[in-house]
């Protein structure tokens, strides 16, 4: 059976990421694929009891290097048991998050530099998305868009931590321009719908095919 396609959602917090993870779900949906829609850190039974220990604000003492390896731990979970085997079996499969935010949250925001690539082709075994989208919005606009209350460890980060991963975000769709696709989150939600599904027509336009309703 012919490989599916692995699509990535990435970008700051508060980008609108999951709003347009159902629109781009409708476009394959009427091409009549399957869709399998999933989130890091998360997706799997394992990998979301991983994600409280991250986002628990109570886990303020938590070693950044410990933080690299509990997400890559979550990821390579999610990989074996979602992702390979519904690519394998042809589905569209599209993330909330994937390795590139290990690399700018991780990378550039806990100043763990090239140390998470590496661990990461471990945790992926080198599977990498066919198109990422980066929803890109000011770190400080989308901090904006999320209430404080509701914030988690993460996202509770000082201003400066936000400011390196959104750095880490432009060089990766600098570093990766094939893959990787800027899209201007920073727009009412009907334009960047808009954006999001004409690089869908040019990436993946032709693939209509006999499953077309
Ligand atoms: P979410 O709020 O988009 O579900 O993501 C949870 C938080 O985890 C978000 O603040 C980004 C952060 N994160 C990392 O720091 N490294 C990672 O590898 C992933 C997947 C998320």
């Amino acid at each position: 059976m012919s490989r599916g396609i692995f699509i990535t959602l990435e970008g700051p917090d508060g980008a609108g990421k999951t709003t347009q993870i159902g629109f781009i779900r409708e476009y394959f949906q009427s091409l009549g694929k399957e869709v399998i829609i999933t989130r890091e850190p998360g997706g799997t039974a394992i990998s979301e009891k991983l994600r409280e220990i991250l986002l628990d604000k109570n886990n303020s003492e938590m070693d950044d290097v410990t933080e690299m390896l509990i997400y890559a731990a979550a990821r390579a979970q999610l990989v074996a048991e979602v992702i390979k085997p519904a690519l394998a079996a042809g589905k569209i499969v599209i993330s909330d998050r994937f390795v590139d935010s290990s690399i700018a949250y991780q990378g550039y925001g806990r100043d763990l530099g090239d140390q998470v690539r590496i661990v990461n082709l471990s945790a992926t075994a080198g599977l990498e998305p066919d198109l990422t989208l980066f929803l890109d919005i000011d770190p400080k606009k989308g901090r904006e868009r999320i209430g404080k209350d509701v914030m988690d460890r993460l996202e509770q980060e000082k201003m400066d931590f936000h400011y390196k991963v959104y750095q880490g975000y432009k060089d990766i769709w600098e570093n990766c321009p094939t893959r990787v696709i800027r899209i201007d989150a920073d727009r009412p939600l009907e334009e960047v719908k808009e954006s999001v599904l004409s690089t869908l027509d040019t990436f993946f336009g032709g693939i209509a095919g006999p499953g077309k309703n």
